[in-house]
């Protein structure tokens, strides 16, 4: 048995540029859309897929590119650009705790520790003390709180943002504003209407070197949307698919090459392959897998066996409990048996016709808890009609137990009681 510092990060999105692998596209996409806050013409992004898939990470290379632009602008093989990103970059991530006030007094806060400013800070503290009350309201629970409109919050932020850009203008080239997990948020709050008032705002306060940049699951725009159309309009999409598999095998090789240990070790050319193929594109998966092979293997080569013992691990251990917190979060019953039903098809891709005959349900019975697992980012739409369980190994963890069968077993019973 050995000790060595293990070079995956499961669950931890990249935070830098060195360990980032692919989505060279993207990228390219990514710095074209910022380069236009030179041109005062700054788009508003929305970076979109499924968990796991690598938005976080990806988000984060916006600050990759404000900390080394010559290193990322090289590799994606940009001619030499005689111009710095000079960006100021503010972020927040969202639960679901969140309201549309502490997100705010969150991207304020960031200001604050960024900008450092005495005017700055004298006037985002009087701001901040007007929302005293409703930011301290879970622990007081006074009764004369009255919640802000969020087009009131907007108005009042806009003005914060340009106080705090008259500060700094002449040594920043532009402001980004990036708040992540927007999907926890979208239908809980009235950020929908934030986000609507506050880009509009920067545009009449000519503004024009401000740009928001959202994360999200690949619904979180639809139900944006479904509150105010337009601002499908204002944010360009980035969509994150899962990853080919030569960016699968980036991931690895990256993370090797970052770790200091790791001259130590290698990873078989069948053990790379079967990691990659299993982990469907998903680098979370690939991050997940090698750690615990990494940690298995007593040999420096890490090869089929380590993997398999990795593979049983992942899924006893995280499976289970993502499982869990699935049938927490959509209730169990009709969700249960579409996640079976979707995991026992030989393909991975199901239609809904498959599943609506295979559970005995009419289609639009069967619609509308498809739609809150594809919400909750644990299926896949394929396509209309055609769905597929996200993760490989949840799939392949529903396939192997039982205790989705028991539970179908007991409501039916519980069913046919009635
Ligand atoms: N481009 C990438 N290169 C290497 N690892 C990545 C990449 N994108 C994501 N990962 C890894 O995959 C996992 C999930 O990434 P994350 O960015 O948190 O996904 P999301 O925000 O879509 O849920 C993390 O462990 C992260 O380190
Ligand atoms: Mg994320």
């Amino acid at each position: 048995m050995q000790l060595r510092a293990n070079p995956f990060r499961p669950d931890k999105p990249i935070d830098n540029f060195e360990q980032f692998a692919g989505r060279a596209h993207e990228l390219t996409v990514l710095v074209r859309l910022l380069y236009q806050i030179r041109g005062h013409n700054p788009r508003h992004l929305a970076v979109l897929g499924d968990r796991g898939v690598g938005k976080s990470s990806f988000i984060n290379q916006i600050q990759s590119l404000v900390d080394d632009s010559a290193a990322l602008l090289r590799q994606l093989g940009f001619d030499s650009v005689d111009y710095d990103f000079r960006f100021l970059v503010f972020k927040h991530v969202a639960s679901q705790h969140d309201t549309t006030e502490t997100i705010v007094s969150a991207l304020i806060h960031e200001m604050e520790t960024k900008v450092r400013s005495d005017s700055f800070g004298q006037r985002s503290k009087k701001f901040l003390e007007k929302w005293k009350f409703t930011l301290q309201l879970p622990m007081v629970g006074s009764a004369e709180y009255q919640p802000h409109s969020s087009s009131e919050i907007g108005i009042d932020f806009v003005d914060m943002v340009a106080s705090c850009w008259s500060d700094v203008e002449s040594q920043c080239d532009g402001f980004v504003f990036i708040i992540d997990e927007v999907d926890k948020v979208a239908l809980t709050t009235d950020i929908a209407s934030f986000l609507k008032v506050t880009t509009e705002k920067f545009v009449d306060a000519k503004l024009n070197r401000i740009a928001v940049c959202l994360g999200g699951l690949t619904g979180a725009m639809e139900q944006l949307k479904q509150v105010h159309p337009s601002i499908g309009r204002v944010f360009e999409p980035i969509p994150l698919r899962p990853m080919r598999s030569e960016e699968g095998k980036e991931v690895i090789r990256k993370a090797l090459q970052s770790s200091a240990d790791t001259s130590s070790f290698r990873f078989s050319l069948s053990a790379l392959d079967e990691v990659v193929d299993l982990a469907g594109g998903f680098p979370a998966l690939i991050q997940q897998l090698c750690f615990y092979a990494v940690e298995h293997d007593d040999d420096n080569i890490i090869d089929e066996k380590d993997v398999k013992r990795a593979i049983d691990e992942v899924v006893l251990r995280i499976k289970a409990d993502e499982l869990d917190s699935a049938f927490k979060e959509a209730g169990t019953g009709m969700t249960a048996r579409i996640l079976k039903a979707l995991a026992d098809h030989d393909d991975l891709n199901v239609s809904l016709r498959y599943i609506s005959e295979t559970l005995d349900r009419k289609q639009n019975e069967i619609s509308s808890p498809i739609t809150k697992l594809v919400r909750m980012g644990k299926v896949t739409r394929v396509e209309r009609g055609v769905y597929s369980i996200t993760d490989r190994l949840l799939r392949q963890y529903i396939r192997n137990l039982d205790i989705l069968e028991e539970l179908i077993q007991r409501e039916n019973g519980e069913e046919l009681a009635k």
